[in-house]
């Protein structure tokens, strides 16, 4: 009745942003991301007949802010005639600053519900279910590169390669650690109702799609650089010409991103990513790290940064 399941975040370069349905939390694209392996999400997950309510600590301290999400997603594993639960998140990064936690967090949760009730179902099933509660959560069930498609209402996960078949590594340079303003759910929303780019960004999604997978398939950094860079600044197009516009970026965003450029005309293999939140992703081959890792440190505004290897999908730590 109670299993412990451990997440990575992944970090899209190809993007999701866009739902076609709301109900089902069904994406409206299609996108591609490498999983992380130093960052982490564990869930502990117990359930007893002898609780009345589920019962979610976060970092420790109880949460009802997220409570109601966390329960629906339990319903979605075990069902809704169920025992209630305690939930446990721990965590160690920064969470609600567009580093992905929610993909680690319901990735482990619904492996852990899953383990702890005993349905074991197969991992496709397992990521549909998380996917439902948080797009990006269905992609951190595997490692390395992972392709989400979607086909009318279908989803589905492909691993492209694992995590050393194309060693890259990522740096990310940490510009704010408060929780950002607008969760991606209703900024999603908010650019389907309003930007006008956001019909274009909907239709040309597979062109990037097809680039990226190529680019993997190939091993070709360059190529891998150029589209994903030019998805990330689409997205966020989209996202400034929403009314109100929705800029999550910050001052030291834009310096990042120009260091990322500097390390690039002197011939760095580095490419940039952000997200929903004002940090920026650097993602370089491994033998890059440490200067792209130091120019980003000294950047104006960058508090600190984060290193990662790409990393496994999500799995049990323990059950019982
Ligand atoms: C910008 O998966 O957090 O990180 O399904 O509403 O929970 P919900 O959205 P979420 O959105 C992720 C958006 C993104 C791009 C990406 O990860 O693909």
């Amino acid at each position: 009745m109670r299993a412990v399941a451990q997440a990575q975040p992944n970090i899209a370069l190809v993007k999701y942003w866009g739902k076609q349905n709301l109900a089902d939390n069904l994406p409206a694209v299609g996108s591609l991301s490498i999983t992380l392996d130093s960052l982490w999400t564990r869930m502990e997950v117990e359930f007893s007949s002898e609780l009345r309510n589920d019962r979610l600590l976060i970092g420790g301290h109880q949460d009802d802010e997220m409570l109601a999400r966390v329960s629906g997603c339990l319903d979605q594993v075990v069902g809704t005639d169920r025992d209630r639960a305690i939930i446990q998140s721990e965590t160690n990064f920064p969470i609600a600053a567009g580093l992905a936690s929610s993909a680690s967090a319901f990735a482990a949760l619904v492996m852990a519900a899953d383990a702890a009730c005993g349905k074991s179902h197969e991992l496709l099933s397992l990521a549909r279910m998380a996917g439902r509660a948080s797009g990006s959560a269905a992609r951190s069930f595997y490692g390395g590169f992972v392709e989400l498609r979607v086909d009318g209402r279908r989803i589905d996960t492909v691993q492209l390669l694992k995590d050393d078949e194309w060693p890259l590594h990522v740096v990310v340079a940490i510009t704010a650690e408060t929780a950002k303003p607008l969760g991606s759910t209703e900024a999603m929303i908010r650019s389907a109702e309003s930007s006008p780019f956001y019909s274009s960004w909907v239709e040309r999604q597979d062109e990037d799609l097809g680039a990226a997978r190529e680019a993997v398939g190939e091993r070709d950094f360059a190529k891998l650089a150029s589209v994903a860079e030019h998805n990330c600044l689409k997205m966020h197009s989209v996202m400034w010409t929403s009314r109100p516009s929705i800029v999550y970026w910050n001052r030291a965003t834009l310096s990042c991103m120009q260091t990322v450029r500097e390390l690039q005309n002197s011939g760095v293999p580095v490419f940039f990513t952000i997200d929903a939140g004002p940090q920026v992703k650097a993602v370089c081959l491994p033998a890059a790290a440490d200067q792209v890792a130091a120019a980003l440190q000294e950047t104006s505004g960058v508090s600190r940064v984060l290193q990662s290897n790409l990393g496994h999908g999500a799995r049990l730590v323990a059950s019982a």
